[in-house]
């Protein structure tokens, strides 16, 4: 089965073909979705004025942006007869479904029909937490989110200069690539890291907290609700790394990627701004190179659980992560 079969166009490479479809993937899970925050967009992708749609959690979700800038993200189809609002127009700060011409304010409700003086309750439309922050559009999959938005280690935001970028759809979970966190195996095959064991692994509901230390490096890692990294390495030589990375819930076996890389603001600050973006292209190379290391392993992998993977003594961290991400909450998305 050709992987073009069932993905929208990604731009991405051919690479060897999964062994059965997307939808099949993930289906232990019965429709549901972790329940954590999601990159869905790159922000300057998300003009005023303007309606978008994106495949989330198996459906769709319109994303748009309120007169003072805030984003919003609702479920895409329409109550009344599932038209979907992506195809709709942004009227007045309201989204005008493109069927019979029903509008939605950002709260979700049905604000006008035309022709019907009454407004049912059901005419309604699901919001999903949303927030913008380090260069993405995030939506939270459930009521209210349960953790705050992911932050980088031992550094605030505005102190740091960040450029983000959209790798593109993937035919694998996001939580599996994540767990190369924990996989020390892995970063020393693969990506040739000589010194990656651990100093410290730490869970807490909804964080991973891991700490590599060696003469060369000094690296903090975090992962946020089983799918979002952010880290900070220290090299001995004085060099800094401070990069996130992951990706969105698409559909059973499917993830939308994005990563950011930063530097610290007062670095850049000496730098200049030319030596700045050519310090970003470098960096963004450099994950590049990472993911172009692993992506033909996880796109052809077929990964069968936790109980039924041959784990041994040297993948304690790797089972401990299984396990984590198996109780971890999840929730179906709210059209569904
Ligand atoms: S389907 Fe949206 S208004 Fe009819
Ligand atoms: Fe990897």
């Amino acid at each position: 089965m050709a992987m073009s079969e069932n993905a929208p166009e990604s731009g991405m490479p051919e690479f060897p073909q999964r062994p059965f479809r997307g939808g099949e993937y993930g289906k232990e899970h019965d429709g549901t979705y972790l329940m954590n925050w999601n990159p869905i967009m790159l922000a300057e992708d998300l003009p005023q004025g303007q309606v978008i749609g994106k495949d989330f959690l198996g459906t769709r979700v319109i994303v748009y942006r309120q007169e003072d800038g805030t984003p919003v993200v609702q479920s895409a189809y329409c109550p009344h007869m599932g038209a979907d609002l992506s195809c709709g127009e942004m009227v007045g700060g309201q989204v005008r479904c493109p069927y019979h011409f029903w509008k939605f304010g950002p709260d979700g409700q049905c604000t006008e029909i035309p022709e019907e003086d009454t407004i049912p309750g059901v005419a309604r439309i699901y919001n999903y937490p949303a927030a913008e922050r380090w260069g993405f559009i995030w939506a939270f999959n459930g009521e209210e989110p349960l953790y705050d938005l992911p932050e980088m280690p031992n550094i605030a935001e505005e102190d740091l200069v960040y450029k983000p970028f959209h790798r593109g759809l993937r035919p694998i979970e996001g939580w599996i690539g994540s767990s190369n966190i924990v996989d020390f195996q892995h970063l020393k095959t693969v990506h040739g890291i000589p010194d990656p064991y651990p100093k410290k692994v730490e869970y807490s509901d909804y964080l991973l907290d891991v700490r590599q230390e060696s003469d060369n490096r000094v690296v903090d890692t975090r992962l946020h609700g089983c799918t979002w990294m952010s880290a900070h390495a220290r090299f001995a030589d004085g060099l800094e790394r401070f990069f996130m990375a992951g990706g969105s819930q698409v559909a059973p076996g499917w993830s939308d990627s994005f990563f950011l890389v930063a530097l610290r603001r007062s670095q850049a600050e000496e730098m200049g701004e030319e030596a700045v973006q050519e310090e970003f292209q470098k960096r963004i190379d450099y994950m590049i190179k990472l993911y172009s290391e692993d992506e033909p392993i996880l796109y052809s992998l077929r990964f069968r659980g936790y109980r039924k993977s041959a784990l041994i003594r040297a993948d304690r961290y790797m089972g401990e992560f299984l396990r984590y991400h198996d109780a971890y909450p999840r929730k179906a998305p709210f059209d569904v």
